[in-house]
């Protein structure tokens, strides 16, 4: 076949780079070898058009200079037994595909099906054209990395056709020149006369010619979110998904291969995370011949997508990061990447509020008069937001528990005697910034809200309709749901100087079907959701560009890539234990900044665990994180409320370095466990690497043992000086020899921190 012309040409190969209007160019077409090559700061990922216009992976990895890929890929579509297509005369099932389409010789799972006229879902998409230019697109509608200016990043788009079906499909590639990392998404449209369906649609498809990695995700359940597991590609499937309509406590929307032999420090890991809220599904499949196949996007079991003529659809994206340094080096690209070109708004670099809470300090259970006297407290120990959590509107009083008034957003004036503003006024007098929960996407069946419009409920005709703590999910994709929440949330926030909103979300979605859309629709309600809760998040910010928004959901059930867009921080879990807290943020730090990572002190003994843990304890592993207390403060011990004074003084002072500081995972909770040490430790090391501060925690004591923690990440020539007891140790000995903490008898829960100074 003939390939049509290029819409860009680039012929003048400079190494890695071409000459583009006197600019280098991260990412570059090789027209002898029809071959794609996108280099970031450390990495390659390469690509070609084969001689039948079908697009073949080659190659992602270390960076490197060649062009001459294509040997890197072989054998490509050989094996017995296999259908073969044309003039390459090979079996995609056993090639490397670049964006692998349904139907055709490749029989593994594929990354797009689409059924056309004739009712078939042979998808056949062949290269038509590309090009490349410099920035990033935004995404429409959905969340994004995005560039501050466009020298940040490169885009490549390639454009596929269905000759057949007469739908482009437009791969999308960003490549970032300061991180290891490059974005994907994928643009399906309609350019025929009639309609097309898409019926799945993967954001990336990435086919590795090996199968020599362990697949690792953040599992967990509520209470016990993003808890590390790993297990070795076998022969087959393997993978996880959410239908649950959002992230989910259960699976979180990101994966790593881990190569062999690699761990924190050492080997090549690749991440895939998806920049999305809602359903999703990431899968590897391992074939006959050892080539392993990544696939992420939005859950075919949810997702379907109706394209009249003309229409286009544009797929969330998949941030993919490559490390040569291990977990530890994949991680410190997602924070920095997520933290800067994912977060926005007035605090995404700017110091978070220190915050009290009141949920575990009253649950439903105050009124005003009790809400501020949590907050004088607060005032007196320094902290600087009041946030008043669930139970404050509507006829929430009626039974003091979750089973009336979500949906009602009007202030309950039985609990807050004389209204909101008066409240806020006066915490607000007192020096203190106030925040508000609010619950935008739920109804109760005991709510005006649902009295009126029992049709505003995500139902499917006919069917029973489930229900979970008490509540209904309103349908977010009709447009006039999404209006009455806004103006009922808009008349609250502007009605007193409110700064903050916890945004919860306490069940999941079930009979997914929408009235609002035609029978050939209906399966794109669960995404329609998605877009429709963006949408109204989008609206309040632009309304109220300042207010931080902190994301939750039972805990940390939607604590993804897609919330952080809109969200800079999520509560992570409603399990506040400060030993569970340390393996939560610890599978959370694996692919989300510290500055997201909500973390508070409560009180002991626990809510969730019953565990006594020292209030030295809490506050050190709430460090680790966007600080906060959840408890009465009330009735702090005058030696808690002078920890807690100290707490704070020590956030505030090591806010940056713990905010944005190279984060470094030192000791794994989870294989520690085995060992007599049974501990965990982490460190946070300034960009210069003239600071760094450390967290050692031991989960269980009570005999001496060797504890010898090494360091990562310093300047090994450089002399650094303990804040506390002055003691000298240049950058070399802290990383060979590390520090010694095996001078005494720790006990169960005992932490500490350590402050280091370049001299
Ligand atoms: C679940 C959240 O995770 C809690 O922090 C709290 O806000 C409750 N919901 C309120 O109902």
């Amino acid at each position: 076949m003939t390939l049509l012309t290029f819409t860009i040409l680039y012929d003048k190969i400079t190494e890695n780079f071409i000459d583009f209007e006197g600019e280098f160019m991260s990412i570059i077409f090789n027209k002898e070898r029809n071959l794609f090559k996108l280099d970031t700061l450390n990495s390659t990922y390469a690509f070609k058009i084969d001689r039948d216009g079908l697009l073949k992976h080659l190659y992602y990895g270390k960076k490197v200079p060649d062009l001459n890929l294509e040997y890197t890929a072989w054998p490509q579509g050989m094996a017995s037994f296999m259908a073969i297509q044309g003039e390459e005369n090979r079996s995609l099932s056993v090639s490397l595909m670049e964006y692998s389409a349904n139907g055709m010789s490749d029989v593994r799972n594929t990354a797009i099906a689409i059924k056309g006229q004739n009712g078939s879902n042979v998808t056949d998409i062949r290269y038509k054209s590309h090009k490349i230019y410099k920035g990033k697109p935004a995404i429409e509608g959905l969340p994004a990395t995005y560039v501050e200016d466009d020298s940040q990043a490169d885009t490549l788009e390639v454009v596929l056709y269905d000759e057949l079906f007469k739908a482009e499909v437009t791969l999308v590639y960003t490549a970032f020149n300061n991180y290891d990392a490059i974005a994907r998404s994928v643009r399906v449209k309609n350019v025929g006369d009639a309609s097309v369906d898409i019926e799945r649609l993967y954001s990336a498809c990435v086919d590795f010619n090996s199968s020599d990695f362990e697949l690792l995700h953040l599992h967990g359940k509520w209470g016990k979110e993003r808890l590390p597991v790993k297990r070795h590609l076998e022969y087959g499937l393997q993978g996880i998904h959410s239908k649950r309509g959002a992230s989910g406590h259960v699976h979180n929307p990101f994966i790593a291969l881990c190569a062999d032999g690699s761990n924190e420090e050492y080997g090549d890991v690749y991440g895939f995370s998806f920049v999305y809220s809602g359903s999703f599904s990431a899968e590897v499949e391992v074939n006959c011949v050892n080539q392993s196949r990544v696939l992420m996007g939005l859950n075919p079991n949810d997702f379907g997508w109706h394209l009249e003529a003309g229409e286009q659809f544009n797929s969330p994206e998949v941030v993919m990061v490559y490390s040569d340094s291990g977990l530890g080096g994949m991680s410190r690209t997602y924070h920095k990447l997520y933290r800067n070109n994912l977060c926005r708004g007035k605090y995404k670099l700017k110091k978070r509020p220190v915050l009290v809470n009141n949920w575990e300090g009253t649950y439903f259970d105050f009124d005003d008069d009790k809400l501020f006297a949590i907050a004088e407290q607060a005032a007196e120990l320094g902290i600087e937001m009041f946030v008043m959590d669930d139970g404050w509107f509507g006829q929430r009083d009626k039974n003091n528990n979750a089973t009336a008034s979500l949906g009602d957003w009007y202030v309950n004036e039985n609990k807050l005697k004389g209204g909101l503003k008066k409240l806020v006024d006066r915490i607000n007098g007192i020096g203190l910034k106030f925040g508000i929960w609010f619950e935008p996407e739920m109804v109760n069946p005991d709510s005006d809200l649902y009295r009126a419009h029992p049709d505003w409920c995500l139902h499917t005709e006919g069917r029973e309709m489930s229900i979970s703590r008490n509540q209904y999910v309103l349908d977010m994709s009709r447009k006039e749901v999404r209006d009455n929440i806004f103006d009922q949330m808009y008349k609250i926030l502007s009605s007193a100087n409110i700064e903050y909103v916890k945004w919860d979300f306490n069940r999941i979605l079930t009979e997914i079907s929408s009235t609002s859309v035609p029978t050939e629709r209906q399966k794109e309600v669960s995404h329609r959701y998605m877009l429709g809760v963006y949408e109204l998040m989008e609206r309040l910010l632009k309304e109220f560009p300042d207010l931080i928004i902190e994301g939750c959901a039972s805990g940390g059930g939607r604590f993804d890539a897609g919330m952080l867009y809109y969200a800079p921080q999520i509560w992570t879990s409603d399990d506040t234990d400060a030993m569970e807290r340390v393996e939560i943020q610890y599978g959370t730090s694996i692919a989300y900044p510290i500055s997201s990572i909500s973390a508070h002190v409560s009180a002991v003994p626990n809510h969730q665990t019953g565990r006594t843990t020292s209030f030295e304890t809490r506050g050190n592993v709430a460090l680790a994180g966007t600080f906060g207390y959840e408890l009465d403060l009330t009735k702090l011990t005058q030696e808690e409320k002078e920890m807690a004074k100290n707490q704070i003084k020590q956030y505030n002072d090591y806010y940056d370095l713990i905010q944005s500081g190279d984060y470094y995972r030192l000791i794994d909770p989870f294989k520690d466990k085995l060992k007599p040490t049974n501990s965990a430790a982490w460190m946070s090391v300034s960009e210069d690497k003239n600071e760094f501060l450390m967290t050692y925690v031991v989960f269980r004591g009570g005999e001496m043992v060797s504890r010898h923690i090494k360091l990562q990440g310093l300047d090994k020539d450089k002399i650094y000086v303990d804040s506390q007891t002055g003691a000298e140790y240049s950058g070399a000995l802290l990383m060979s020899a590390g520090l010694n903490f095996s001078n005494k008898n720790w006990h169960d829960g005992e932490s500490v921190i350590c402050h280091f100074k370049a001299k």
